[in-house]
């Protein structure tokens, strides 16, 4: 036993000495992150794995964490029968490492690589997913959660990333349902799933003590479906949406929004009894509740009454100022079912519906459908921008800048949190304001993925 014991701290040693070898000799040879084919038991057990394609084998893939002011490197490597990039949502990233394939950098094709190295200035809960032909690419798995860890995290037992997804299966066999973009879904609310769940599995399960408090990271991975959120047998704080910081942890009194791509930091104390099971649940219209999350309960952790959680420490340059002087940007949103483009100009030429309808094209972002060689807008860098979105569609639509975060300009003038993604409701128009304080070509686009393909896409430059 003795003999064994040291064996194997011999052995750890020289794997040790051989790894710091070989991490010597890979200086420039980034970790890999393997998009490939891989299988998934996200269906109840007796139904077959579900094909998909993943980060690393894993669905979601890894849960990849860089401290605050540290650099994420990362070798793509594409073991996929398709060309694919990756994008890091929410960061303020540089510009080169966005992973927009047609706007930011060449789709890497089947067999080859790419470099991404970039710094993380903000802490938070981050998430990086395909960026090429995202539609189907994240549908098909490739998703996963970018954990920016603040120099002091708060004082909770536990940190647990829950990537929440909904995915759309054959009840026949378990495989993914095909066309991605069928002309329902790319016209009403995008491809929502028929089994509800998170990281990876529709029955997904975290074992808890009574009273213990927890961190948890969500992440909206689904394509189009806006989470309803509720909690049971758990009391929660919001401490922070799209990984910025709340000024202060708020108490969550009811149901929370969670729309694709958006992010939620609870904290949460686990109040629910030894042999009960607290939950995540979401809320169907009908008034139904689907479980995401079961946090089963046994035994009681040591701390039975604690003060409220403290705020996260504030990331840097979280201020949106300048806003009487900003410059004023208005943006339509039209299209897709009930309220159909008439015409639109796409691809440098006036449509009509009947046109834009078999190329796959329903939405428009100022009289405009899908990409354009000369963006949106110019913006100074540094500049102060107020951009208002009209909604006259009839769906919801969750509206993703990149490279930098935003507020609402709510009726009132007052601001609303920092985030990267904002639900726009039908006849409410929506006022954002941010500082253009990040150079280089920005997509503007909703995350209903199905929407974003079918029109609703643009861009704006910072130079
Ligand atoms: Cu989360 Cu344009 O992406
Ligand atoms: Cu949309």
């Amino acid at each position: 036993m003795t003999v064994r014991v040291t064996r194997r701290a011999f052995g750890t040693g020289a794997m040790a000495a051989a790894a710091l070898g070989a991490t010597q000799l890979r200086a420039a040879a980034p970790t890999a992150l393997t998009a490939r084919v891989s299988t998934a038991q996200i269906a109840p057990r007796g139904y077959p794995a579900t094909e998909v394609w993943s980060y690393d084998g894993g669905l979601p893939g890894p849960v990849l964490r860089v401290p605050q002011g540290g650099r994420l490197r990362r070798r793509l490597v594409n073991d996929l029968p398709v060309p694919t990039s990756v994008h890091w949502h929410g960061i303020r990233i540089d510009n080169a490492m966005d992973g927009v394939a047609g706007l930011t950098q060449q789709p890497v094709p089947p067999g080859a690589t790419f470099d991404y190295d970039f710094a993380v200035p903000d802490a938070g809960t981050f998430w990086y997913h395909a960026h090429t032909n995202s539609m189907e690419q994240v549908a098909r798995g490739l998703a996963g959660a970018l954990i920016v860890e603040e120099a002091e995290p708060p004082e909770v037992d536990r940190d647990e990333v829950v990537l929440l997804d909904d995915w759309l299966l054959d009840p026949a066999d378990a495989q993914l349902m095909t066309p991605f973009g069928h002309p329902m879904s790319l016209s009403h609310a995008g491809r929502t799933g028929n089994l509800l769940g998170a990281n990876g599995s529709y029955d997904c399960v975290l074992p808890v003590r009574r009273h213990e408090r927890l961190r948890l990271r969500l992440i909206n991975g689904a394509n189009a479906r806006i989470f309803v959120l509720r909690l049971r047998g758990m009391n929660g704080w919001t401490a922070a949406l799209d990984g910025m910081p709340l000024p202060g942890p708020e108490p969550v009194t009811g149901e929370m929004i969670l729309a694709p791509a958006q992010r939620l930091d609870l904290i949460v104390d686990v109040t629910a009894e030894t042999g009960e099971a607290a939950a995540l649940l979401h809320l169907e219209r009908d008034g139904s509740t689907q479980p995401l999350m079961r946090l089963p309960v046994a035994g009681t952790a040591a701390v039975r009454a604690r003060e409220a959680p403290a705020a996260l420490p504030p990331n840097p340059r979280m201020a949106v100022s300048g806003l009487d002087t900003a410059r004023r940007l208005e943006m339509a949103m039209e299209g897709g079912a009930m309220a159909g483009l008439v015409s639109a100009r796409f691809e440098g030429r006036d449509m009509g519906f009947r046109d834009l309808a078999r190329r796959g094209q329903f939405w428009a972002l100022a009289g405009q459908v899908g990409m354009t060689d000369a963006p949106f807008a110019r913006l100074d860098r540094g500049e102060t921008v107020r951009l208002k979105l009209t909604n006259s569609t009839v769906f919801a639509h969750a509206m993703h800048l990149h490279g930098m975060h935003f507020r609402e300009v709510r009726g009132d003038g007052s601001l609303g949190p920092l985030r990267d993604t904002i639900v726009s409701v039908p006849d409410e128009p929506l006022e954002i304001a941010f500082v253009a304080d990040n150079p280089g070509r920005w997509l503007f686009h909703c995350h209903m993925l199905a929407h974003a393909a079918a029109g609703m896409t643009t861009w704006i430059e910072v130079a």
